[in-house]
């Protein structure tokens, strides 16, 4: 599958204001700086479609992106909305508007009755991080699927390259029976993009209206 337009529809202050839940969807989260616009431009091949910040913190309301509209009244594929969320953890914003970001996003997540898969993003060149591990068991325990999609891997070398995920799953499986699925990708030498818009493909069949 590829992606033949994407325009960017919306940005909502809360989950009320957030276009119809009338198509699949699929939300972005992870830490503020993870790489979630720069994912979302690499993947919709469109530059400046999500802003990539210089500053963290810069992603603060829900953007609703809507992906071949045009698809939205045939039978032969499917209009998709990707969801950029406000990064977490975040340490240089103040505690009020970091607890009211993430109760947004925890908003969202729980009511959407669209939301086909959470794209949670890892920072790959980080040891596993409480705030990463806390957010994925929250998400099992409200029954939100999602996959594990792990940026920026240009930034490693050979061998940080062949031991982020064992000593990812070797954290993980402290508290799970088995991995999420996995993807790793890289916006800057665009790596990932084909396996992820096919995951998004197969999972878009799925969905009944
Ligand atoms: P917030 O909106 O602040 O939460 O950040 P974000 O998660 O959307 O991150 P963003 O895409 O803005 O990227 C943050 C920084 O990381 C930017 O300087 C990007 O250029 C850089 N970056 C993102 N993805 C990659 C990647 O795959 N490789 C490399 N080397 N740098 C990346
Ligand atoms: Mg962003």
């Amino acid at each position: 599958m590829d992606v033949k337009t994407a325009e960017f529809l919306k940005s909502s202050a809360h989950p009320k204001e957030c276009p119809p839940a009338d198509r699949p969807e699929y939300a972005f989260i992870g830490r503020s700086n993870v790489g979630k616009s720069s994912l979302i431009n690499f993947l919709t091949n469109r530059k400046g479609l999500a802003k990539i910040s210089s500053s963290p913190g810069k992603t603060q309301l829900i953007n609703h992106f809507v992906i071949d509209e045009e698809l939205q009244k045939t039978r032969d594929g499917s209009s998709w909305y990707l969801v950029d969320l406000p990064g977490f953890g975040y340490a240089k914003v103040s505690k009020t508007s970091r607890v009211k970001w993430q109760r947004t996003s925890e908003q969202f997540l729980t009511g959407r009755s669209n939301l086909m898969c959470v794209m949670m993003l890892i920072d790959s060149r980080h040891p596993p991080q409480q705030v990463d591990l806390d957010f994925m068991i929250w998400m099992a325990e409200k029954q939100l699927p999602f996959v594990m999609v792990f940026t920026k891997v240009d930034k490693l070398n050979r061998a940080e390259r062949s031991e982020f995920l064992p000593r990812y799953e070797l954290e993980m499986l402290k508290k799970w029976n088995c991995m999420p699925p996995v993807y790793v990708t890289s916006s800057e030498k665009r790596e990932g993009r084909e396996e992820l818009l096919c995951f998004i493909q197969q999972t878009n069949s799925l969905y009944t209206a």
